[in-house]
């Protein structure tokens, strides 16, 4: 079959060449967005006059015709139709006759596929906003739920301050706001249409791609024609977002594996979201934790994979740049489904208050908060750092915890303590104490749920899809 741009080729394409060659392998992907950047174009091209008004209305209807058949799946592509963009311009051609040949005026599939994929994008963006708001939501919840609850701070993996679990939520709320943030600005970045760029330079034709970028609902047309065909910065930074949002997963999938251990035995991961071994019958694997803590390298991978394919390249449209789909689109399947299972999972994990407790019970998490409450009967800090120090050396010695201190091995120490001047230091009275500005008490928690609330509510709803 010869392709629609054989004029000047005397030969055919080796048959190997032409597989080497393709993208319609994975770029029928954007079958919609292709399409629907087609209409608008011939909308266009339409109301300028550059084809008449009933051509308009031949091709879109060859166009939906078209979309009707690859939906139902009656469309068969291979690489004989190189790309999307072909297959379906090579099919119209066959469905509506000569008409169909007018489409591809004043543009090229250098504009036509960064219309495509920047379409594409902004539908799979929104999704993944969605997904990001419903992930917030459930952390909200369960921040609320265990506002109260205490238990163990860690800095180095070791026992460091009694905190809230709450606050534990809401540290990982903050994350997951800045990949929304970031999120959103990457999308308002690039709401911007190259459509009409053509090949390289614009085109001596009179279009309006002011009307192609508001009837495709973009915010503006690109500015410069040669830099919108040869711009992939928008699909990178997707990228990196998605790189630094997965980050961020993995490292509360990581926690998960841990506090799901035998050894922690904090949280109780639902049946549903585990798996067994072929082999061990006791065993119930936090298989999806480990797996979302695993597939952040694809992500990483998908970044630096584009990162290089553009590295070096020269303006304007280079065959390279076809390179830039299938990571893409492994970043956006592989960051939409490890949202959902995050979510789930957590949402269907149970959190064993009590096991916590006796974990923390032990231990000398609050010996930062005497040393403070020293610090209120006015020693100095560096001296209170000690005699907290020497009180749990003694405890260490004796077996016992810093409330069963009596007064006479207090005052050994350093005679300004007693038990009464300890006063109340359990980890209750510590966590409740500990509320400065973002701080873990459960009222500060509770003003932090408050913002985080506000900040969901207020996020422009134009970038979603619910
Ligand atoms: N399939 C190509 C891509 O994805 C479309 C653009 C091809 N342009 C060209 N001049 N060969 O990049």
């Amino acid at each position: 079959m010869a392709n629609l741009w054989s004029g000047r080729f005397e030969k055919e394409m080796d048959q190997i060449v032409k597989e080497f060659n393709a993208s319609i392998g994975f770029d029928q992907r954007m079958y919609q967005e292709d399409i629907d950047g087609s209409i608008a174009h011939v909308t266009m091209l339409s109301a300028q006059g550059i084809v008449t008004e009933e051509e308009g209305r031949q091709i879109i209807a060859g166009l939906e015709t078209i979309r009707g058949q690859i939906a139902a799946g009656e469309m068969v592509f291979t690489a004989e139709d190189e790309d999307i963009h072909m297959g379906i311009e090579a099919r119209l051609i066959a469905e509506v006759g000569a008409v169909g040949k007018k489409l591809h005026t004043a543009r090229s599939r250098n504009d036509q596929c960064q219309v495509d994929g920047r379409m594409y994008l902004k539908k799979e963006m929104r999704e993944i906003l969605d997904r990001l708001c419903h992930l917030e939501m459930i952390i909200l919840q369960k921040a609320e739920q265990y506002a109260d609850c205490i238990t163990v701070g860690f800095t180095h993996v070791q026992h460091a301050q009694p905190i809230t679990l709450g606050f534990v939520f809401m540290a990982y709320f903050q994350m997951f706001r800045r990949d929304i943030e970031r999120l959103l600005d990457t999308y308002e970045r690039m709401d911007l249409c190259p459509l009409g760029a053509c090949a390289l330079a614009g085109t001596t034709l009179p279009i309006d791609r002011h009307q192609t970028a508001a009837l495709l609902g973009f915010a503006a047309p690109t500015e410069n024609a040669m830099d919108s065909v040869s711009d992939r910065d928008y699909s990178l930074e997707f990228l990196s977002d998605a790189s630094i949002s997965m980050m961020h997963l993995s490292r509360w999938a990581e926690e998960f594996v841990w506090w799901n251990s035998q050894e922690f035995s904090f949280i109780d991961i639902d049946d549903s979201y585990c798996t067994g071994s072929s082999i061990m019958p006791q065993k119930k694997n936090p298989d999806m934790a480990e797996l979302l803590r695993g597939k952040v390298g694809r992500v990483y991978g998908d970044l630096m994979q584009l990162l290089t394919v553009m590295k070096g390249t020269p303006l304007a449209y280079n065959k390279d740049f076809q390179e830039d789909k299938e990571s893409l689109f492994d970043a956006v399947d592989t960051w939409k489904a490890s949202l959902a299972i995050f979510a789930n999972m957590l949402e269907k994990t149970t959190f064993k208050t009590e096991r916590i407790a006796a974990q923390f019970a032990k231990g000398f998490l609050h010996a930062t908060d005497i040393a403070e409450h020293f610090v209120k009967q006015n020693i100095p800090f560096r001296e209170a750092h000690a005699m907290v120090g020497c009180m749990v050396k003694l405890c260490e010695q004796r077996g016992c915890a810093l409330t069963d201190l009596t007064d006479a091995e207090l005052a050994g120490i350093d005679p300004r303590i007693s038990k009464a001047v300890l006063g109340d230091i359990s980890m209750e009275a510590c966590v409740t104490a500990r509320a400065s500005f973002g701080g873990t008490a459960p009222c500060e928690v509770r003003r932090q749920i408050e913002t985080g609330r506000a900040f969901l509510a207020a996020l422009p709803r134009h970038c979603y899809n619910k």
